[in-house]
Parts: structure tokens; sequence; C-alpha cells
């Protein structure tokens, strides 16, 4: 089971989460092997964002399990932040911290948690930056970052931790149009580098172009599960095909 090749990165059996008596995820079964890029799409309220909090167990499950490369997400405790420090996150606000300057808020998870020396966590931060294309505003404090910028910190700081898996939930939702753009570029480049992403998401094009398979959610189920030209091209239900005509119609 533990063979490198079938182990799913992300596996979950039979979840279900409920607000109280509001059945927010209902029944999610779902492999994501390595490497699989997985944009889920759904109406406002469908579940999208629990089920990624769900992954990096920002919010609890009340039955079901989830296994991350073959390990059962842990309930607390050390184990649980040794699993979470390998599922990056990035959410629509940035949550950069205000105080420390662009370079440090990339070292700081990689100095306290992984126990990089100062040394090394800032060679790695400066080369994540790089990536990003924003080594040149290392100094400077988020305030003084468009927001495009900011959200390109957002997903170095995520990469400092060398993460299994990137979740992002509506990334460039919060962004100026002129600034999607950049923020997709860094996340088609890590999808083209082999990352395991799941992405909620509005920017079709980036769907289409960069997902493997598309999650289609209504009311906490999945719905439909396909790769991105059979959803655009030929949706099955009439949940998918109403969202799409709404998405793509103005
Ligand atoms: N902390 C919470 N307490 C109570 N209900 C919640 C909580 N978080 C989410 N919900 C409810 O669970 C359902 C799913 O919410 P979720 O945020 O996952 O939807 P979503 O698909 O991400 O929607 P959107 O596209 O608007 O971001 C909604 O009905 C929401 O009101
Ligand atoms: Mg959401």
């Amino acid at each position: 089971m533990t063979d490198e090749t079938t182990t799913p990165m992300i596996q979950m059996r039979d979840v279900n989460k409920y607000f109280d008596d509001y059945h927010a995820l209902r029944d999610i079964n779902l492999d994501i092997p390595k490497g699989q890029v997985v944009v889920v799409l759904g109406p406002s309220g469908s579940g999208k964002s629990t089920l990624c909090r769900t992954i990096n167990r920002l919010e609890t499950i009340d039955s079901g399990n989830i296994h991350i490369d073959g390990e059962l997400l842990p309930e607390e405790g050390k184990d649980l932040a040794k699993l979470r420090a390998e599922v990056g996150m990035c959410f629509q606000s940035f949550n950069l911290f205000p105080h420390l300057t662009i370079r440090d808020n990339v070292t700081l998870a990689p100095i306290k948690v992984r126990k990089l020396s100062k040394a090394d966590a800032t060679k790695k931060a400066m080369e994540l930056l790089d990536r990003v294309g924003i080594a040149n505003q290392a100094d400077k404090y988020p305030a003084q970052l468009s927001g495009g910028q900011q959200q390109r910190v957002a997903i170095a700081r995520a990469l400092a931790m060398d993460p299994k898996v990137m979740l992002f939930d509506e990334p460039t939702s919060a962004l100026d149009p002129e600034m999607v753009n950049e923020v997709l570029d860094v996340m088609t480049d890590l999808a083209d580098e082999g990352m395991t992403m799941v992405v909620v998401t509005h920017e079709m094009g980036f769907a289409r172009k960069a997902a493997h398979r598309i999650l289609f959610m209504a009311e906490g189920s999945v719905i439909e599960d396909t790769d991105p030209n059979t959803f655009f091209d030929h949706p099955e239900s009439d949940r998918a095909k109403d969202f799409l005509g709404k998405i793509l119609g103005h």
C-alpha cells in the first residue's frame, strides 16, 4: 500500500462535515494522485472552501478520514503541526505579517518549525522570491507591495516549507484585474513543476489550461469529476450547465 506510484497524495474517504445541523460536506470520496492539479468549481456555499480547509485540518470532520501521502491526518498536537506543514495554503486574503519584511515573512516558519538556520532560511527565501519574481522587494514591508506582489509572497512563504500539496482558495479574487495573471502565472509554473494542487478559482482560463481535473460541487457533494474539456464542453448535470451558463455568459 505504500507503493510510491499508487499512494494518492490526498485521499478522502466518506468524509462528512456538519456546521450544527447544516450538512456542509456529504460523503466526499476523493483520490488525488501526486502531481495532479485539481480545480474545484461550484456555486457559492457549495462547500469548496470547506473541502480545502478540511484537507489541512483547519476544519475538523465529523466522519470519514483523510490521508496525506499515505498518512492519516492527525487530530491534534505535534503530528498535526508536522503534517499541516506539508500542506501549504493560500487564501484570498494574503495574511502576511505586516510588521515583518517580505524576507522575514518567508523565513519565519522554516526557522521556527523546520529549524533551519537563519542563513539557510534566508538563502531559500531569496531563491523562492526570485522564482515568484519579487526578489528585489525583499526588504520592503507587505503594505508597500501591490496585491499581486503580496499574493506572490504568500505563495513563496507557503513553498518555503517544502509542502507536498498546495491548496489555493480563490487566490486572485481580491486582486485588481491587471494583477490576476502574474499570480496565475506563478501557479501555472508550480503546476508544470509537478506540484499537487487543489485550486478553488473563478478563473476559467486557468481551469481549462492548468487543471488536469475539475471537481464540480453543489450542496456539499462532488457532482461532476472529470477532465476540463469534458466539463466545459459537455457538462452532464443541469447544475453544472446552469453554473457555466452564468459564469461564461457575461
Ligand atoms: N464556520 C462556519 N460556520 C457555519 N457555517 C459555515 C461555516 N463555514 C461555512 N459554513 C457554511 O457551509 C456551507 C459551505 O461553505 P463554504 O465556505 O465551503 O462554501 P464555498 O463553496 O466556499 O462558497 P463561496 O464560493 O461563497 O466561497 C455554506 O452554507 C456556509 O454558510
Ligand atoms: Mg469559499
